[in-house]
């Protein structure tokens, strides 16, 4: 939530940070703005709105070789010009992304020393207490400032009486840092900057960070120069583009088999263990898409390796009191790496002793670093916030895991575990069929397209894939969905059902069919519009459905992996029909990293 960019070089800055902050604008777009130094003052510009809006403001340009961008997510105080970021006083101007949970308190303190405030943010108090602060060091000023501040923050800031540098540091929010041929500069995200390098600084928790035009030196939290080693991403600036697509959701949607096959590939060679002692229970945490593929997950560890799996919310795991036994273990798994609650579950289980094991797709990032163990999913940059790959190559990587689990827990041996794996190395094929298929769901998108509602039912994995299906509906195309297991139906939800409404009915389980297939039934007998969802080779009865789409077939528990490609195109041309920013949906960012 929201980005952060700076630089500090001998170019135009104006134009770096523009860039930077078009890579960065999935993280937020409520308002952007830059302050740059023209080499007499720090001038800053800042709009509601889209970038596409500061871009028009700045038309006339901004001449400078330092300064820094924010493009916002709003948290405290509704999207407006006076809200936007920079925020600063007389003597310095920063940028922000996260949330001083303590800001009123210090707000307070603030007003009784006289200082007043025009907009409604976190961010203005957490300036001002800066400038309350700074007594002309700005390494001990910052340091002072921020043992005051409680919450999660990345802040970049410039002092007007060293306004050729930039001051940043990271505590519970992203941020990374690199010197180049160009200058230095920092960002919230890898996209921001891989257009300049792939080598980058990650900063730890507490230190700060003093960016120079040929120079990047760290202070760790006690003010001590600190040493740093850069990191290499394995991502090509290309992968952060469109290429030629509309939209990055399209694009990422059909990137996927070649980032299945790549997954799939590596964990192959990798013969992916947990851990060396097989685990009595694993507890799986996450948010969105990524809890989705943890309840997928949970169906195959338990069917394969007869491991009992917990799959909880990260929000509500790191609030309730979730005991832990002996022989646990914890699996948190989060595309970029850095939401916030996924973060907080993740250093629970650590404290309670748990070993921990991060599934992630972005190298470095925070959840990386704090897990006993990681294991990478090779998405590449996922930018569309409806996330669309990453689900898949997690579902792919958490499948190699079940069977290695089942195979160390002695349920499959090494032929029959070959066998699973020879299957999940035939996915990406499969699924390059599937979204074959793009037309046809197209049709299905228009046929549904009117009404406001939509159900998806489904069993045992199906119901999985029913879930994640319905959450990329309703993100993108604002339609109202709901995911209902098939047999749960006709506890309540099958009151809704009326002359019409939209059913995408997942029933792709051969074992579950029969079973599936009544519930259709049910739902047909009130009027309901059944778009159905099954495996080729399915004998399906007259009247079943009015759409019928079929997948390859392949072992039931992977099914997840082809339903999704054709649900996300479902939800994706439901959304262009109703003319929906598909890749930034309102009121959602891609990377979460308030609570
Ligand atoms: O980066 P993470 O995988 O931790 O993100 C989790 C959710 O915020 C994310 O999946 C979100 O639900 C997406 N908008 C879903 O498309």
């Amino acid at each position: 939530m929201c980005g952060i960019v700076g630089y500090s070089g001998k170019k135009s800055c104006l134009p770096i940070l523009l860039g930077g902050l078009e890579k960065l604008e999935y993280r937020g777009y409520d308002s952007a703005g830059v302050a740059v130094y023209d080499g007499s003052k720090v001038k800053t510009v800042k709009t509601q709105g889209r970038l596409v809006l500061l871009r028009e403001k700045l038309r006339n340009g901004l001449p400078g070789t330092c300064g820094i961008g924010h493009t916002r997510w709003a948290t405290h105080g509704a999207p407006s010009d006076v809200n936007s970021h920079p925020h600063g006083t007389d003597r310095l101007t920063l940028v922000h992304n996260g949330i001083i949970e303590n800001y009123s308190e210090l707000k307070e303190e603030l007003t009784q020393k006289g200082y007043s405030f025009i907009s409604q943010t976190d961010t203005e108090v957490a300036a001002k207490f800066l400038d309350a602060c700074y007594d002309g060091d700005p390494i001990s000023s910052i340091r002072k400032a921020v043992s005051h501040f409680r919450g999660s923050y990345a802040l970049a800031i410039i002092f007007f009486d060293r306004p050729n540098t930039i001051y940043a540091l990271r505590q519970g929010s992203p941020l990374i840092a690199a010197d180049t041929e160009e200058g230095s500069m920092i960002a919230s995200d890898i996209p921001a900057l891989l257009e300049y390098t792939r080598d980058f600084y990650l900063p730890d928790e507490g230190e700060i960070l003093e960016i120079t035009e040929n120079n990047i030196r760290f202070f760790d939290s006690g003010g001590n120069p600190a040493e740093k080693k850069k990191v290499t991403a394995n991502w090509s600036a290309e992968a952060a583009e469109k290429g030629g697509y509309p939209h990055f959701m399209l694009k990422e949607i059909y990137e996927q088999p070649e980032v299945v096959s790549l997954t799939v590939k590596t964990y192959l060679t990798e013969k992916c263990k947990l851990s060396e002692k097989p685990a009595k229970r694993i507890l799986i945490s996450a948010c969105g898409t990524a809890m989705h593929a943890g309840i997928a997950a949970k169906q195959a560890i338990e069917e394969l390796a007869g491991i009992p799996v917990v799959v909880d919310i990260a929000s509500e795991f790191r609030y309730r009191s979730p005991v832990f036994c002996e022989g646990d273990q914890f699996i948190v798994i989060s595309q970029s790496g850095e939401t916030a609650d996924s973060l907080a579950a993740l250093r629970l289980a650590k404290k309670a002793g748990i070993p921990t094991i991060g599934l992630v797709n972005v190298q470095g990032s925070s959840i990386a670093r704090e897990a006993d163990h990681v294991l990478y999913t090779y998405a590449g940059p996922e930018i569309a916030v409806a996330s669309t790959k990453a689900y898949n190559v997690q579902l792919a990587a958490l499948f190699a895991v079940s069977i290695a689990l089942a195979v160390q827990n002695g349920r499959l041996s090494e032929e029959e575990a070959d066998w699973y794996l020879s299957e999940l190395a035939a996915m990406p094929e499969k699924i390059k069929k599937v979204l074959a298929l793009e037309k046809e769901v197209a049709e299905a998108a228009k046929r549904f397209n009117a009404s406001d509602h939509c159900f998806f039912i489904g069993r045992g994995m199906d119901y999985a894939a029913a879930q994640e299906s319905s959450l990329k509906l309703k993100e993108i195309s604002y339609i109202h969905s709901e995911a209902c297991a098939a047999g749960e139906l006709k506890h309540g939800t099958i009151s809704l059902i009326t002359e019409g409404t939209p059913v995408v009915a997942i029933a792709t389980h051969p074992r579950l069919w029969e079973k599936s297939l009544s519930n259709i039934l049910e739902v047909r007998a009130r009027g309901g519009a059944v778009l159905l969802v099954c495996q080729e080779n399915v004998p399906v009865p007259e009247g079943t459905a009015d759409i019928l789409l079929r997948i390859p077939s392949c072992p039931p528990l992977f099914t997840p992996m082809l339903t999704l490609p054709l649900m996300q195109l479902y939800a994706y041309h439901s959304a262009i029909l109703r003319g929906c920013d598909v890749d930034k949906p309102r009121n959602l960012a891609k990377s979460v990293t308030v609570e």
